[in-house]
């Protein structure tokens, strides 16, 4: 079982400099082999961490740091609710990576299964057999999903595929996942927890409870919690 490191931070602020330094140096640490690759999380809390990486480390060798993504709405990437437009819009138009490098989860074939499947060939290609992520970022649902892999959701239990569909309980219903498998293989799993609505989850997954979130516990990897006080305690504004 991973050796889980839990931060907890006053402001938005302090958590998207922390978490983002912290990022940053798993890109680093990636980067000493001669290439770096991240999976990014969607949703709404990853984009001051994004900001800020985008602000204070434009000058990364971004031509050797691939980016995927940990999940997918299964929208037009140009929807609103698109994981790959807010990725964009906070941290990738913003420095200079290659489009090269820059690989979305694909949204537009008519059946999901084969976009999963599409997207699988396209990480083992570029890692061999062994999932190759120095970093992925998460974020947890209310209920206690991250990712895409929801509770009770089969994806959950998926342990030969590195991506599969899942459906949501809530609009953007269909979705893209990896699957724990490539999660749990990564050199440096980063949550980003943020506000009270995610206290249940949190405590879930810190206490190894019944939620998909408490499922990622990289054993070769590191696992760190970057959270705000009003999701450790509970309550918004103490
Ligand atoms: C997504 C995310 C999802 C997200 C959580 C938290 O596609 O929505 O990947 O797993 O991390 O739902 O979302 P918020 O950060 O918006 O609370």
């Amino acid at each position: 079982m991973s050796d889980a490191e839990l931060h907890v931070h006053g402001t938005a602020g302090e958590l998207s400099a922390a978490a983002g330094e912290a990022i940053v140096e798993s890109l680093h640490n990636g980067l000493v082999g001669g290439w770096a690759a991240i999976a990014l999380a969607g949703g709404r809390t990853p984009r001051g961490v994004y900001e800020y990486i985008a602000e204070q480390h434009a000058d990364l060798p971004w031509e050797r740091i691939h980016v995927y993504w940990g999940d997918e709405r299964y929208v037009p990437h140009s929807s609103p609710d698109s994981n790959y437009r807010m990725a964009r819009e906070t941290l990738l138009d913003l420095v200079p990576i290659p489009e090269l490098n820059v690989h979305p989860m694909p949204t537009n074939a008519p059946d999901p299964d084969d976009a999963a499947w599409a997207y699988e060939h396209l990480l083992r290609d570029a890692s061999g057999d062994r999932p190759m992520l120095d970093a992925i970022i998460l974020g947890i649902g209310a209920d206690g999903h991250t990712a895409s892999l929801f509770p009770g959701s089969p994806a959950v239990a998926e342990r030969d595929r590195w991506v599969v569909p899942s459906q949501a309980p809530d609009e953007p219903r269909r979705r893209l996942t990896l699957t724990l498998p490539i999660i749990n293989a990564a050199r440096a799993v980063h949550f980003l927890v943020t506000g009270a609505s995610k206290h249940e989850a949190l405590v879930c997954a810190l206490a190894g409870g019944d939620c998909p979130a408490a499922l990622v516990q990289p054993p070769d990897g590191t696992l760190t919690w970057w959270t705000d006080s009003a999701a450790i305690s509970g309550t918004e504004g103490n």
